[in-house]
C-alpha cells in the first residue's frame, strides 16, 4: 500500500461506509473503526475537503447528499485484459504511470477516485472531486516516436466521443486538439505526456478526465463553462472497461496506419467544423473558419478563401 493510501485509509473506510447514501451515526462509525466520535468528525471534515457533500443531522448522524458509484476493483480484475492500478487516492494518475514506466506494459492503466494534484494542459490544475468523475490514464509505447503524439491525442478524443455516442450520448463533440464538448461546454479533457522519448520510440501517458457526476466545483480551478454526463447509461467501472477496450483497438490501428483512417471521422464529431473560430497563440490571435484537420493532425483554418494548417501544443481554439 502506498504512503498516501496508508495515511488516508480510515477516511477511505468511512467513505465506503457512507457510499450507499444512508445515514450512519458518528458512534456507529467510530465503533466500526475503533476511533472516537471527535476523530470521526475530523475525517468527515476531510471528506468534505475532497469535494463530497456530507450532511450531518442531530440524532441521525451523517449521510452523503447522493450515493457514490465507486469503482469495483474485483470487476476490473475479472474483465480487463490489461494490467491496471486502482488507486482510490493518488496525486495524479498520469504521474503514477510516469513514475512506474519501466515496469509497465503498453496498455497499462491507472484509475483513481480522487486526485490530490491532478493536472491539466498548460500547467493548469484539474478538479477531481471524490468518485464524481472519471480520472483515467493509460501508458502506451509508441513505435513511431514522439512526433506521432499529436495525432494520438486526436484519436483518443475521437474514441472517447464515439464510445459515448454508442452509449446514447450522441451530442458529444470533439474540440481540437484535446477536449470533448457537450452543448458548447467542456465535458472532458485529455493530457498527453511523454517520457524519455528517443527518435524512434516514445513512452506516452495519456490522461483522461470526464465530468460525470460533479456537484460542486472549485471556481479557482474550473474556470471554463463545463458540462457533465450524470445520466450515463453505465456505471464508472463499466465505462473504464469499455474505454480501455476501445482505446486499445484504436491505438493498434493508429500504430499501423497513422491518423489516415481517422481523418474522415473527425469532421462528423468536430464541434467547430465550418464555424467561425479564433486561434490563441502566445503573441497573437488569428480568426477564420475551422475546416477540420489534415494528415498530421494540424487544424485547418480558412481565411479569405485560403486554408492554412496550424500545429502545436501551445495553440488554443475558441469560438469567435
Ligand atoms: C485538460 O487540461 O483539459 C486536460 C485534463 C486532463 C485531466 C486528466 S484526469 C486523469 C489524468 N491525471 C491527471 O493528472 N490529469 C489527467
Amino acid at each position: 500500500m502506498s504512503v498516501i493510501m496508508r495515511r488516508n485509509a480510515l477516511t477511505l473506510h468511512i467513505i465506503r461506509l457512507l457510499a450507499s447514501g444512508d445515514y450512519l451515526s458518528g458512534e456507529c462509525i467510530g465503533q466500526q473503526l475503533g476511533i472516537s466520535r471527535v476523530a470521526v468528525n475530523k475525517h468527515i471534515q476531510k471528506i468534505r475537503g475532497w469535494g463530497l457533500d456530507v450532511l450531518a443531522i442531530q440524532n441521525k448522524g451523517y449521510r452523503l447528499a447522493y450515493p457514490l458509484d465507486l469503482i469495483d476493483e474485483q470487476r476490473l480484475a475479472q474483465q480487463l485484459d490489461t494490467p491496471f492500478y486502482y488507486c482510490p487516492i493518488i496525486d495524479s494518475t498520469n504521474q503514477y504511470l510516469l513514475d512506474h514506466i519501466k515496469q509497465l506494459m503498453s496498455g497499462s492503466i491507472c484509475i483513481a477516485e480522487y486526485q490530490t494534484a491532478a493536472r491539466g494542459r498548460r500547467g493548469r490544475r484539474w478538479y477531481s472531486p471524490f468518485a464524481s468523475n472519471l480520472y483515467y490514464s493509460m501508458y502506451w509505447q509508441l513505435s513511431q516516436g514522439p512526433m506521432a503524439a499529436m495525432g494520438l491525442s486526436l484519436v483518443i478524443g475521437m474514441v472517447l466521443a464515439q464510445t459515448l455516442h454508442a452509449l446514447g450520448e450522441t451530442e458529444v463533440k470533439v474540440k481540437w486538439p484535446n477536449d470533448l464538448y457537450l452543448q458548447g461546454k467542456k465535458l472532458a479533457g485529455i493530457l498527453v505526456e511523454l517520457s524519455g522519448a528517443t527518435a524512434d520510440i516514445a513512452h506516452v501517458v495519456l490522461g483522461i478526465g470526464i465530468n460525470l457526476n460533479m456537484h460542486n466545483i472549485d471556481p479557482d480551478i474550473v474556470t471554463q463553462d463545463w458540462a457533465k454526463l450524470d445520466q450515463l447509461a453505465i456505471d464508472r467501472t463499466s465505462l473504464v472497461i469499455l474505454l480501455s477496450q476501445k482505446l486499445q483497438q484504436a491505438l493498434v490501428v493508429f500504430e499501423q496506419q497513422g491518423l489516415k483512417p481517422f481523418i474522415e471521422q473527425w469532421q462528423a464529431l468536430d464541434n467547430f467544423y465550418n464555424c467561425p473560430v479564433k486561434l490563441l497563440m502566445a503573441d497573437k490571435e488569428i480568426k477564420g473558419i475551422a475546416k477540420g484537420i489534415n494528415q498530421q493532425g494540424a487544424l485547418l483554418l480558412e481565411q479569405d478563401g485560403i486554408i492554412t494548417a496550424y500545429l502545436g501544443g501551445e495553440i488554443s481554439l475558441r469560438a469567435n
